[in-house]
């Protein structure tokens, strides 16, 4: 077997191996609202940003901007934007914005740039979960804070935070509606 071929197909496996199943993955994720100190290493925190870079977007129009904050000595000010302990105890904060003025417009007239930041807060978190970092959605923030404390144009709107570091909490177990509950098929 050529010898090439042989070395890539190892370190696939090996790359598959130490990757945690998908659906596992889903289910490690958490809101995390208690964090450790301890810094984000570099390498995991471009790992969970390319994730958060490779989300799609409508017409791949990529309507958004990621803040990444250092969340020590800024504390008190970013209280203002949400008043929880550990909203500022992580080593990070991010704020995923959207930019209305790049997002793909349907031609019934609705702009699509705050769900293309969604998806990108989704993938960000989910590869966090995957490195061992814990994350939680924070919608519930003042935005005029946000604005404020982050220097936002007006062109830019915040739409979703999270802090970002290592847990230091344990995760309940996750209470969920029944699939039966939540589809249906061919028809309403
Ligand atoms: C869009 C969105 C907004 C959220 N906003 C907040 C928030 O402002 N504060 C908070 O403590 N949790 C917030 N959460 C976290 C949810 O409460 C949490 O995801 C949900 O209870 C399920 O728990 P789990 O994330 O641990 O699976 C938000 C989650 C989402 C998806």
């Amino acid at each position: 077997m050529d010898k090439a071929y042989f070395r890539v197909h190892l370190n696939t496996k090996k790359v598959a191996e130490e990757r945690m199943e998908f659906l596992e993955l889903i289910e490690k994720r958490y809101s995390a609202r208690s964090y450790k100190p301890d810094p984000v290493e570099d390498d995991k925190l471009n790992q969970v940003l390319e994730a958060a870079r490779l989300a799609p977007t409508a017409a791949n129009r990529q309507p958004f901007q990621l803040v990444v904050i250092h969340t020590q000595g800024r504390e008190a000010e970013l209280r203002h934007i949400y008043d929880r302990d550990w909203f500022v105890q992580a080593p990070l904060l991010i704020c995923a914005c959207g930019i209305p003025g790049q997002g793909w417009i349907h031609p019934n007239g609705k702009n699509h740039y705050e769900i293309d930041t969604t998806i990108v807060m989704d993938h960000l978190t989910l590869a966090a979960a995957n490195v061992g970092l814990g994350t939680c959605w924070v919608a519930a923030f003042d935005v005029w804070a946000a604005r404020e404390v982050l220097s936002l144009p007006v062109e830019v709107e915040p739409i979703i935070f999270t802090p970002l570091g290592y847990p230091d909490d344990t995760p309940e177990i996750k209470q969920r509606k029944e699939l039966s509950e939540l589809v249906r098929y061919e028809r309403w």
